[in-house]
């Protein structure tokens, strides 16, 4: 089985963007091979500094190494050292209808924001099934804001084998673990860095504090009993906790008698805590220096021959 996901390097990653695509990618390493990349092509659509894209990078990298990405077991790299994509990118542009682009979620969101898009913004699920299907990828691990996206690669994969030879293009399958297909942000939607509401898995310990410290709670005193069913600390406290943890939590808001700020105290201590190994990892990493570069440079050397014999295959089945 051979598994495939990336992330893009705009910013550093929140606890959606962990418990949605980072940590199953991370279980997913000990079951197949595993290809997972930093999307610096896609960032360009967004970021036009090249200076913040390089150092976007390399800490994109380096969080997703301390969460736990083995590069021994996976080939990790950075997209664009895999230039052979974007000439894929152009095939399958040419099989794919303008009004399937004009209907992803993504480029809609933003013109009704009134954002001018670029070309590339409206190509870019087209790179994406590019990755993807550039590795004969079977599973994409992600969370629930890109199930569109993998219903595209699958329709512009079907549509190129339907012209040039079934079978050239292999379907791909999304892997979306339900309990963490969209997880809350601190208003209560989505979390996303478009939304503001994010808290950072590599954050200073004070402001990690405050934010859980900020969570909206409802006005009812310390005496009285709570609903689990509509907290907002609980969806938290189950990123984290067991599930006997979890029915405590909610048994003790039944019974009342503790106010919020208690659980709050409580569901930052463990989410503090879950992430100790990954920030002291980190800062070995940070220390080790040519350690990160090293790591995608190889990466790269093992995940470009592969996507350079599908496109081989692909110019061929096209007549180039
Ligand atoms: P953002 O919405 O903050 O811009 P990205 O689009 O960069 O996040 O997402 C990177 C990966 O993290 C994708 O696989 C995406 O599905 C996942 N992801 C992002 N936000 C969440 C969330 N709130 N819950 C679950 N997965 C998420
Ligand atoms: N579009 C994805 C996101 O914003 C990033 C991405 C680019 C990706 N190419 C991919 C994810 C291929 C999975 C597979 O999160």
């Amino acid at each position: 089985m051979r598994i495939l996901s990336g992330i893009q390097p705009t910013g550093r990653p929140h606890l959606g963007n962990y418990f949605g695509m980072m940590e199953p990618a991370i279980r997913l390493q000990h079951e197949g091979e595993a290809f997972y990349f930093i999307a610096d092509y896609h960032a360009l659509t967004t970021i036009h500094d090249p200076s913040v894209l390089r150092a976007h990078c390399r800490e994109m990298a380096l969080d997703f190494l301390a969460c736990g990405l083995d590069p021994a077991r996976a080939t990790f790299f950075q997209q664009s050292a895999v230039p052979e994509v974007t000439e894929l990118t152009w095939l399958l542009n040419c099989v794919t209808p303008v009004p399937m682009l004009e209907n992803a979620h993504s480029f809609k969101d933003k013109t009704a924001r009134g954002f001018i898009p670029s070309v590339g913004l409206f190509a870019y699920p087209v790179l994406m099934a590019a990755d993807i299907l550039i590795y004969d990828s079977d599973v994409v691990p992600v969370g629930q804001d890109q199930k569109q996206h993998l219903e595209m690669t699958r329709d512009i994969a079907a549509k190129f084998n339907a012209r040039y030879g079934e079978g050239l293009l292999k379907l791909p399958k999304p892997m979306i673990r339900e309990s963490t297909a969209a997880v809350p942000g601190l208003d209560g939607q989505k979390m996303s860095k478009s939304y503001d509401n994010t808290i950072l898995v590599f954050d200073e310990e004070k402001s990690f504090r405050k934010k859980i410290m900020g969570l909206k709670t409802d006005s009812i005193g310390v005496d009285a009993p709570k609903d689990p069913a509509t907290s907002t600390i609980i969806p938290f406290y189950k990123l984290v906790a067991s599930a006997s943890e979890v029915a405590a939590m909610e048994e003790s808001f039944r019974a009342g008698g503790l106010g919020y700020g208690h659980y709050k105290q409580q569901l930052f201590e463990v989410l503090w805590e879950h992430f100790r190994p990954a920030r002291e990892r980190r800062a070995a990493l940070a220390a080790d220096p040519g350690h990160v570069e090293s790591v995608l440079a190889a990466g790269a050397a093992r995940a470009r021959p592969l996507a350079q014999s599908v496109v081989r295959r692909v110019r061929d089945a096209c007549g180039l």
